[in-house]
């Protein structure tokens, strides 16, 4: 998988792939990632690359040109890249789009600064727009990040075998049960008794119970739903 982030900001992004699983994967070579500044684009002759919003309006936003130039170069250069603009205007990203996207060959995510993009710039360029969530980031660059590190846990290869990608919660509208790692008692906590004794089928039963705790206490409308559907099917 190819990314490419396009942003005025690439120091922001770069320390998270010196690390831990996305590093490996860059050695392994399933990932490659690059960068292209709007500003390297842009034809004013002070380089910017944002002006005051037209009709009025706080704060200033990035303009067209810079932005039509550098997506223009790169659609030049693969004219398979998928386009994803990040803004909290949009619908919000999901699992399900995460493994979608984990099948594309190039992925170029568009950071905003500032107040936004020029609309133009999403009209005509954006095969999708995501917001990670309700709530206003400084700009795009970690939203970036957010689907750039859920679309390549599911690329083949990317994660070891100790890192699984078996029933984590968004499989199942389900949230996942709790974990516990050794030693089986610490500070006098034990892990739930059932977790010790090896009876795999019991084990089952009460991660499903304690994974309808977890979705009842944090998110009781999926639990509803969820009951709902297991009546109809
Ligand atoms: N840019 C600023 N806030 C954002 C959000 N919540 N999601 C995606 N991009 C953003």
């Amino acid at each position: 998988m190819n990314y490419t982030f396009v942003t005025l900001f690439s120091n922001l992004i770069e320390g998270y792939f010196k690390d831990s699983i996305l590093k490996r994967a860059i050695e392994k070579g399933l990932l490659d990632i690059n960068y292209l500044n709007p500003r390297d684009y842009s034809t004013n002759k002070h380089f910017k690359v944002d002006d005051t919003a037209v009709g009025g309006g706080a704060g200033m936003v990035m303009n067209p040109q810079p932005l039509f130039a550098a997506l223009d170069d790169l659609k030049s250069k693969d004219e398979n890249v998928h386009v994803v603009f990040l803004t909290p205007v949009a619908k919000p990203f999901v699992q399900n789009d995460a493994k979608r996207l984990a099948k594309k060959s190039h992925i170029a995510f568009v950071s905003g600064r500032y107040e936004g993009i020029d609309e133009r710039v999403i009209e005509k360029y954006a095969d999708e727009v995501f917001s990670i969530g309700d709530y206003i980031l400084t700009g795009g660059e970690l939203a970036s990040l957010v689907l750039c590190d859920a679309i390549s846990r599911n690329i083949e290869g990317v994660l070891g075998n100790a890192e699984s990608l078996e029933i984590e919660s968004f499989e199942t509208p389900l949230l996942e049960a709790p974990s516990f790692s050794k030693p089986k008692i610490y500070d006098t906590l034990s892990v739930p008794s059932e977790y010790l004794k090896g009876n795999h089928s019991k084990i089952r039963s009460l991660k499903l119970a304690l994974s309808e705790c977890k979705t009842k206490f944090f998110r009781p409308k999926e639990l509803k739903k969820h009951k709902a559907e297991q009546r109809l099917s």
